[in-house]
């Protein structure tokens, strides 16, 4: 099997890693030119050979499989890889946060794409090596593109799940993601969810994306909800998140995908969603300014 990732940051490199250790030579498609990527899992180094593309045109093969893991807002400029690397039974996973991969992924010239939730953290150290912090996972719908990822990652050290209800395990992320939000209006990392008054609030933001997620066919309830709060406590009070390293980075936010939504969707639904109404603003203004 032909394999690509494109964008090999924390997240791609982990995917490309795991390829790589299973016998796979990814074809690596990035913005900077570097000659390896390296993973770190615990004791563990991985090192892939590069190099790292960066001029699609220079594509002159098509791949069986296509990883898309940019940001969701650089999702536009990385199109080019996709054209190039696409046939017609290409299938691209994308492993990006969001319930929206493939509405926000938009038209395909060629190929299917295939949605997954990434449920491990990974970040990008100073010195370029991304260290996974966490078991690597990810789940996908149970629909025939999710088997060429089940193969190309059988054995390695990414596990792969197959859901039959896709929607409640995506919004389940989701609703992790939005609390994580709030991390990059704080600046703070997971410590602060030992405060009462941060607790608090984020249980009722929580509370305000159930319905929300309800009305798009998750089935989730309160207890999922605070279960989210409890591992946000049981996390190393250190453990980031990737919105907040962005806003450290002030690099533009995913906040639409991650916390718009809820009010995007809460709208069409006619659910409330007060907290999203002051929330949102504030991660939008962070993130795109003007000022
Ligand atoms: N990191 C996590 O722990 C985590 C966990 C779960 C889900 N996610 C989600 O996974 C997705 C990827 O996140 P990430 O943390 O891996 O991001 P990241 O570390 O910033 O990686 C993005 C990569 O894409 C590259 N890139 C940017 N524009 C490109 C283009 N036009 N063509 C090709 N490559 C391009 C970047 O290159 P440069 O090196 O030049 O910037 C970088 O290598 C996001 O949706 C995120 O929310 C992340």
């Amino acid at each position: 099997m032909t394999v690509a990732v494109v964008g090999p940051g924390a997240i791609g490199t982990t995917i490309a890693a795991a390829l790589y250790e299973g016998g796979a030579s990814p074809m690596l498609c990035g913005r900077t030119p570097r000659d390896q990527l390296e993973l770190r899992d615990g004791d563990d180094m991985v090192v892939v050979p590069g190099p790292v593309l960066v001029d699609p045109d220079a594509v002159d093969r098509t791949v069986d499989l296509a990883f898309l893991s940019v940001k969701a807002t650089q999702t536009e400029r990385a199109r080019g890889w996709l054209e190039a690397l696409c046939a017609p039974s290409t299938v691209v996973c994308v492993l990006q946060n969001g319930v929206e991969q493939e509405k926000s992924l938009g038209h395909l010239p060629h190929g299917r794409a295939v949605p997954a939730v990434v449920w491990f953290p990974a970040q990008t150290l100073p010195d370029g090596v991304v260290q996974l912090r966490g078991d690597a996972r990810l789940t996908l719908p149970d629909e025939p593109a999710a088997n060429v990822v089940v193969r190309a990652l059988a054995g390695s050290r990414c596990a792969v799940d197959v859901s039959a209800d896709f929607v409640s395990e995506a919004w389940r992320k989701l609703l992790q993601n939005a609390a994580a939000g709030l991390m990059a209006l704080t600046h703070r990392r997971s410590g602060m969810f030992h405060r009462t008054d941060i607790d608090r609030l984020t249980t009722d933001y929580l509370r305000e994306c159930l319905p929300v997620a309800r009305a798009e066919g998750a089935a989730l309830n309160e207890a999922d909800a605070l279960a989210i709060v409890d591992k946000f406590r049981g996390f190393p009070p250190d453990m980031g998140t990737s919105i907040l390293a962005d806003r450290e980075a002030g690099r533009p936010l995913e906040w639409d995908v991650r916390n718009g939504v809820v009010q995007r969707l809460g709208r069409l639904h006619g659910i409330p969603t007060p907290i999203s109404d002051v929330l949102v603003p504030l991660l939008a203004a962070a993130s795109d300014g003007p000022g």
